[in-house]
């Protein structure tokens, strides 16, 4: 294909060659090789237990934690206690995006939760009407801004569409500026990527797309790793739509381990070597989610959950 052909010029004269052994050593340790951790707090419903989170190595030597804390719809002060309480627990990944409308309210938690910034890796989203060279600088700036922050830890471009060309100038200047440690993308298919990597000179670090139980990327992953670019993992819980809380195929894989669905699946993408980023409003629910690293899902059941896929969006509204 066209896309495999053509990439050995990328970004940054780095060979592809190199991506693809990048890759390689990713995808042998299945998301356990060549990762550093850091070690946090987390804890299960019942007690506390240190947990570690481990960190993946981004294409520019990066860490980012492998899993950490969505906060799309987490506003205002509830927004601020929940960003609070997820750092409390352990979670040092902070998801949010400018259309969100929470870069405040996350500011405002990771303020309150005392943390030395350095501990934290934030991500924000540059939305579509912020598109182009000028517009996005500006937008970075309110971002950061809002967030209390004077660097991100990851940038992306939340959907692939307007100036991306422009977007993409402005975020590398930004990167070399030292401003924000890495860059990346976020909803873009193959044919966006090939297309922006013929004029980027950095290569994206990260391509954040839905993936579920229901809707499990498989080709995005193999291309994604073929890219050497981290692929992340929004909504991993699929909001729980189609019944994902209560599935028995995953409950039933969950009662052997004494684990619920939302744990399974979680497990299912650190097992895939994906970054996933759940979303919780209750503190007991944020615990679950950490408590992931002390059972392992064998061969057969990722392949009794690799038969859940739909092989379709759950999100047809976003499209
Ligand atoms: N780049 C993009 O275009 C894009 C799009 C969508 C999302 N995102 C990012 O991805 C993050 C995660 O996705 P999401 O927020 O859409 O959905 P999600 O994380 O898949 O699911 C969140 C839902 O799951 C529930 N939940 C969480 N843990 C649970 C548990 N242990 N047991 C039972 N229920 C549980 C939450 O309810 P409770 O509050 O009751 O726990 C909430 O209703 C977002 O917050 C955002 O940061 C990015």
């Amino acid at each position: 294909m066209e896309k495999k052909s053509n990439k050995k010029d990328q970004s940054n004269g780095i060979q592809r060659r190199e991506f693809i052994r990048a890759g390689a050593t990713f995808a042998a340790g299945a998301g356990l090789m060549g990762l550093g951790t850091s070690s946090v707090f987390g804890a299960n419903s019942n007690s506390f237990a240190q947990t570690a989170i481990e960190n993946v190595s981004l294409n520019n030597g990066v860490q980012m934690p492998i899993l950490g804390f969505g906060t799309l719809y987490l506003n205002g002060e509830m927004g601020a206690q929940c960003v609070a309480d997820a750092i409390s627990l352990g979670y040092r990944l902070i998801d949010t995006a400018t259309v969100y409308g929470n870069e405040e309210a996350v500011g405002a938690g990771i303020k309150k939760s005392g943390i030395d910034r350095n501990k934290l890796f934030v991500t924000s989203k540059v939305w579509v009407d912020d598109s182009g060279y000028e517009n996005a600088k500006k937008a970075f700036q309110t971002s950061i801004d809002k967030l209390g922050t004077d660097y991100l830890d990851l940038y992306l471009i939340h959907r692939p569409r307007g100036d991306v060309k422009g977007s993409w100038k402005a975020m590398e200047e930004l990167h070399k500026e030292g401003k924000i440690k890495a860059i990346g993308i976020s909803n873009f298919e193959d044919h966006q990527i090939d297309e922006l990597l013929k004029y980027a000179t950095i290569k994206p670090a990260v391509n954040q797309i839905e993936t579920h139980a229901f809707f499990q990327q498989s080709k995005a992953r193999k291309s994604l790793l073929d890219y050497g670019v981290q692929m992340e993992a929004w909504s991993p819980l699929a909001q729980g739509r189609n019944g994902l809380f209560t599935n028995e195929t995953l409950a039933a894989i969950g009662k052997k381990y004494n684990k619920n669905n939302a744990q399974v699946s979680l497990r299912w993408h650190y097992q895939r070597g994906i970054v996933a980023i759940p979303r919780s409003s209750q503190k007991a629910h944020m615990m679950e989610n950490l408590n992931i690293f002390d059972f392992e899902l064998d061969d057969t059941d990722m392949k009794t959950i690799a038969a859940l896929d739909l092989a379709k969006t759950q999100f047809p509204e976003w499209e």
